[in-house]
């Protein structure tokens, strides 16, 4: 899961600049996004979830590594896409029930980044996302990714480079 993981905290850490929504507002008046989503926050990050998983997918090969899913250029691209094309669209529901940027929308906040990773693995790679990600293996990822999240953000937080611990 590595590279749906590693998006977010490296659009944390990288982020800034130019908004995806480009400053633009909604019909009802309040942004499309918010200036929590970047461009260059979205482009670095994919760019990472990408490059750990081509790392992961070369030392699989290289060390003969089974148990664990195979990954493929295809999945890992999902993944890394799937995971902030998630969170903008958390965020542009978000914005639309008047929540600022930043501000806590629990559950959300924390599953957006499975949503829109296995929602583009459903659409583009139905195949992979059946035999790869098995039942188990799908129960450790939904009890795991809201804990890892607390865990990164507390760590941002801590080390200033988020405002807020979640
Ligand atoms: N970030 C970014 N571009 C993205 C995603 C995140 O630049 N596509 C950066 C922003 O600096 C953002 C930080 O990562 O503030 C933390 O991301 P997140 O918690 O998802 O954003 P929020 O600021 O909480 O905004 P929102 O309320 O819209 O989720
Ligand atoms: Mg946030």
């Amino acid at each position: 899961m590595l590279p749906a993981y590693l998006p977010n905290p490296v659009a944390a850490l990288t982020g800034g600049g130019t908004p995806v929504d480009f400053g633009r507002n909604y019909a009802d008046g309040r942004r499309i996004f918010g200036d929590g989503k970047t461009w260059r926050g979205l482009i670095v990050g994919i760019l990472a979830g990408v490059g750990i998983g081509t790392i992961q997918i070369l030392a699989a090969g290289a060390y003969g590594i089974s148990f664990l899913p195979g990954l493929t250029l295809l999945s890992v691209i999902l993944l890394a896409t799937g995971a902030l094309l998630g969170d903008i669209v958390k965020s542009f529901f978000k914005r639309r029930c008047g929540v600022e940027r930043g501000a806590r929308w629990p559950i959300a906040d924390q599953y957006d980044l499975l949503a829109g990773s296995f929602l583009l693995l459903l659409i583009f790679d139905p195949a992979w996302l059946f035999s790869e990600v098995t039942l188990p293996a799908f129960v450790i990822i939904l009890i795991l990714t809201p804990i890892l999240h607390r865990v990164v953000n507390i760590i941002g937080f801590a080390i200033k480079v988020k405002e807020v611990p979640w």
